[in-house]
């Protein structure tokens, strides 16, 4: 079926088929939230977020609004649907029977909350305290879709407890160091405990029939079994990589740019007995080209590998951080088209330009790469 912007659909089977509509998050009252054992875990010792927690400054908030409504635009000029999504009020503290925590996260980004996989989107369990409530962000858009597209699966993964039994105490330290981070990562110990399912949606990559889930902080071996034992048609695979101090969210470590391509981060890469899926059926895994940067922006909770973290719009055509040069030019050579984007003073908020969209339809159906 051809697709029309005049009718709702929701579907989209991988990351790179063309895109016809996608969720762009926004920045408005995102906030640094207070302590919490998982954030802590992943906040470098070194890092300026250490020990500061409230609302972001009003002028990086407009600033980040200003660059993801640009991209917005950009989008919709190039033919594809954009939907926003309603901002909570994050200054809110959550309470439930379990924990407290005393302000949220923000209503960004979306690619961590929603998993879209065929004609459903699932909203994950999180596994940060302060993001507990941040599907309400889309629940607006969520109700349209359902209201409009008789096809569309809303589904949401069972809220988890998250009491303190779901971390490691271990991890609970400021003075860990980047060498027993490292041990401890190929080690698979990780913040996280097999208490009960936690995955965060930006943990999954979607390879039609195939689902490559990374084992890490935000999702644990429960949370991937319980994907498995809900995509009962899908494979899922579970995915490490050592090398990574702070493994959360797969979307700056591995991605694919369109069938039989993939980007590695050279400093996390995939174990060799994980990649014999890919090899065994011509699949390329590439290095992906350095960051731009030698340091994230201020305030901001990712690495400088934000710069591989890029929205494919189709598989000729690919979105990279407008001052990410090595990426573009990395790029260009593998043959894709190039459309600048800005958005490193949005980095902050909670990541690139992967991150800040969740899709809703991509052409395409399930297509078995891996048989
Ligand atoms: N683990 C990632 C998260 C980015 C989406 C990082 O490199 O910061």
């Amino acid at each position: 079926m051809v697709w029309s912007p005049e009718k709702t659909e929701v579907k989209s089977w991988n990351e790179w088929d063309t895109l016809r509509h996608v969720i762009v998050g926004r920045a408005d009252d995102c906030h640094i939230p207070p302590e919490e054992p998982a954030l802590d875990a992943k906040v470098p010792e070194d890092s300026d977020m250490r020990g500061q927690w409230g609302r972001r400054p009003q002028e990086t908030i407009d600033r980040a609004n200003e660059l993801l409504d640009n991209f917005a635009d950009q989008l919709r000029k190039r033919g594809v649907r954009v939907d926003r999504p309603v901002s909570i009020d994050h200054s809110q503290p959550v309470t439930t029977p379990d924990f407290h925590t005393d302000s949220q996260f923000g209503c960004m980004p979306p690619r961590d909350v929603l998993l879209t996989v065929g004609h459903e989107m699932l909203e994950a369990t999180m596994s940060y305290r302060c993001r507990w409530f941040e599907y309400l962000n889309y629940r607006p858009l969520l109700k349209q879709y359902w209201e409009e597209d008789p096809k569309f699966r809303h589904e949401a993964a069972p809220k988890p407890r998250l009491t303190d039994e779901d971390y490691h105490p271990d991890y609970l330290s400021d003075k860990i160091g980047v060498e027993k981070r490292l041990k401890w990562a190929e080690e698979k110990f990780f913040v996280t405990t097999e208490e009960e399912p936690l995955f965060d949606a930006a943990d999954v990559l979607r390879f039609g029939k195939d689902l490559v889930v990374q084992h890490g902080f935000t999702t644990n071996l429960k949370g991937i079994e319980w994907l498995r034992r809900h995509f009962p048609d899908h494979r899922v695979h579970t995915v490490n990589f050592p090398g990574d101090p702070y493994p959360i969210h797969i979307d700056a470590t591995f991605t694919p740019l369109r069938p039989g391509l993939i980007l590695n981060n050279p400093q996390r890469r995939l174990p060799e007995e994980q990649r014999e899926m890919f090899h065994k059926n011509g699949w390329e895994i590439v290095d992906s080209a350095q960051p731009a940067h030698n340091t994230p922006p201020p305030l901001c909770y990712s690495s400088t590998w934000l710069s591989m973290n890029v929205l494919v719009l189709d598989p000729k055509t690919v979105c990279v951080e407008k001052s990410e040069v090595y990426q573009a030019e990395q790029m260009d050579k593998l043959g894709m088209e190039v459309v600048e984007v800005e958005l490193r003073d949005a980095y902050a908020f909670g990541g690139g330009l992967h991150c800040c969209t969740a899709d809703v339809y991509r052409d395409g159906d399930c297509e078995d790469y891996f048989p």
